[in-house]
Formats: structure tokens, sequence, C-alpha cells
């Protein structure tokens, strides 16, 4: 095809890289996030695209029924990267047929052709997938969603919230507490013209565009004091449906969740695929309060 690669075959059909992201092609990644109700939107797909590679599986009419996403973080000082697997879907006419292992599988190659670490958030769905490639378990992570409120309407960024934000040092706090760094993908998500950025010199938060609801992540906070201050911030700046993707939390953080009118939707399990001699990342895991979501770590 004239638009793709080969990637090695791992079964009788081909998994493809993209080489270009072509409006059809595009229609078609989107109609998968749809048909899984997934919230990504098409700047998504184009900085997966950009940053990283989608890998798809077509049928005989060359629509894409599978999709797969790497995306390589940045490297830390002794050139180590961590690669971010997601965007695994297969259309659900198709499932149970071996389509999701196989791009799963092309994907892992990828990443570990490139000496990458790959790591992802599984959902129940995905994880005893993931688990027969020996991805461990690494942490627990739930997503809640509260429904719209009032008018609708979002909430522009005010240029005070905005003005806060400064986005190196920003980055540098994710790095931090991420153990690794994702400058492109933090940057990508300031710039967007939806997004609203807090930052104070306690923490922040984004909040983001999705197809169906606004996403409040990453949300990071130097104490609970300050995450809850922030978890208000964000709850009050957007009135359509939100979600958030918050790892296990004490009690309080979810009493506040719950009566912002959050009810918790579903799990995702963080997982690695950890080569001998290599470790994890070393962040500081309790001062992240929400990630920046499934797809993005
Ligand atoms: C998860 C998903 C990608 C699997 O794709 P698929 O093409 O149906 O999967 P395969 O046929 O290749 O099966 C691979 C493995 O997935 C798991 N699996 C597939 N269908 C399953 C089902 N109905 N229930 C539970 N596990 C299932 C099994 O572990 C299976 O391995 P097995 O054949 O040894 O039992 C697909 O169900 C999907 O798109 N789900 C919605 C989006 C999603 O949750 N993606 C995962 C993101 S982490």
């Amino acid at each position: 095809m004239e638009n793709t690669e080969a990637c090695a075959p791992t079964g009788d059909q081909s998994v493809e890289r993209l080489t270009e992201l072509r409006p059809d092609d595009l229609e078609m990644l989107n109609r998968l996030v749809i048909e899984s109700h997934w919230n990504q939107v098409p700047a998504d797909w184009y900085f997966f695209f950009d940053r990283g590679h989608v890998l798809v599986m077509r049928d005989a009419q060359s629509r894409i029924i599978a999709s797969g996403a790497v995306l390589p973080m940045d490297a830390d000082a002794s050139g180590h990267r961590v690669a971010w697997i997601s965007m695994i879907l297969v259309l659900p006419e198709v499932r149970g047929q071996g389509l999701g292992r196989r791009v799963f599988e092309a994907c892992l190659r990828s990443a570990q052709a490139a000496a990458y670490l790959p790591m992802l958030d599984a959902t129940p769905q995905g994880e005893p997938l993931y688990t027969q490639f020996g991805f461990v378990p690494l942490s627990h992570i739930t997503r809640w969603r509260r429904e719209a409120r009032g008018d609708r309407a979002f909430i522009a960024p005010t240029p005070q919230a905005n003005q806060q934000a400064d986005p190196q040092a920003l980055v540098a706090l994710d790095r931090r507490v991420l153990g690794f760094g994702r400058s492109a993908l933090i940057n990508s998500l300031q710039d967007r013209p939806t997004t609203h950025v807090v930052h104070s010199s306690q923490g922040f938060f984004l909040v983001r565009a999705g197809r169906t609801a606004h996403h409040i992540g990453p949300l990071v906070a130097e104490d609970e004091g300050h995450a809850l201050e922030l978890l208000k911030q964000a709850v009050d700046a957007v009135k359509t449906p939100l979600l958030i993707d918050a790892p296990q939390q004490g009690p309080a953080f979810t009493a506040a969740l719950q009566a912002a009118g959050f009810l918790p939707q579903r799990d995702f399990t963080r997982m690695a695929w950890l080569p001998p001699g290599r470790t994890l990342p070393q962040g500081q895991p309790h001062l992240i309060h929400a990630i920046a979501g499934p797809e993005f770590a």
C-alpha cells in the first residue's frame, strides 16, 4: 500500500506502520475510538503519528480494523527511554480472531527493537493479553466520570490561570514525579487551544477536550491539601462531562471526587515489560493525583 510500510508480519495478516496520516485513515482510526467508546480526538492520533508510530491492520477492502501506537518518551541521563504502548483497538465485529494479539505484538517488538522499556495502562480487556507477553502489574488507576453540569459551555482558560503557567517548570515537575520525561507531550497538550492549565509552585493540572468528555490530567501536587485545591479548580473550570484517571488515593481525594459528582467507571492496571538488568523509572508516584490518561502515561 502506498501510504504504509510493512512491519514484520506476526501472522497471516500483516501489521503496517502508517507513514502518512491521510484523512480517510484518520476517519477509520476515529471509528475505532468511537466503537470502543473511548475519548480520543484527531489531535491525539496526530500526536502519536508525529512523535511515535501508529500501527494498523486492514481488511480486504483496506479498511483499518485494528490499531496500536508506540510513543517513545524522553531519554533519561543514561540514555534509557520508556515507550508507552496504547490505542490497542479492534473493531467489535472482528474481535476474538487474533487481531489484537498481532497488532499488540508488533507494537511490543517495535519498542523492544529500539531498546525502549515498554509500559502501558491496561483495560481489563487488554490485561490478560499483556500478561501473556510478560508484562507485570505495577499499580492500579480508577477512571471517574462526572456528567455535564449547567449550560454545557466550556469556560475558556482565564488569562490569570494561564499566566501562572511556566511551561518548562511544569515539564520539569512532571518529569520528576513520573520518573521519565515526556516534554513533547506536555508541551503539545498545553498548546491546544482548548486546554486549561493551572500551575503554581505547589503543583499543576491540565484539562483538555476529548471526544465525549473533558479530561483532567495530569494533576500533580506536592501535598494532599494542594491536590484538593487543584481538583476543585479543575472541576469548577468545566461544565461539560469530565473524566479523571486517579491512581489509588487516600480517602480525602476520593471523597472530594464523590462530592464533586464523580462516579467510578472502570479500572486500569499500569504494567511494564522489564528485561533482565533494567530497573523501572523512579519517580514520586504519591504526588500524581491524576495521570495524563491511559494513552499518554
Ligand atoms: C482488547 C482487544 C484489543 C483484544 O482484541 P482481540 O482481537 O479481540 O484479541 P485477540 O483475539 O487477539 O485475543 C487476544 C487475547 O485477548 C484476550 N481476549 C480477547 N477477547 C476476550 C474476551 N472477550 N474476554 C476476555 N479476554 C479476551 C485474551 O487474553 C486473548 O488471548 P487468548 O486467545 O489466549 O484467550 C479488543 O477486545 C478491544 O479492542 N477492546 C476494546 C479496547 C480495549 O480495551 N483495548 C485494550 C486497551 S489496553
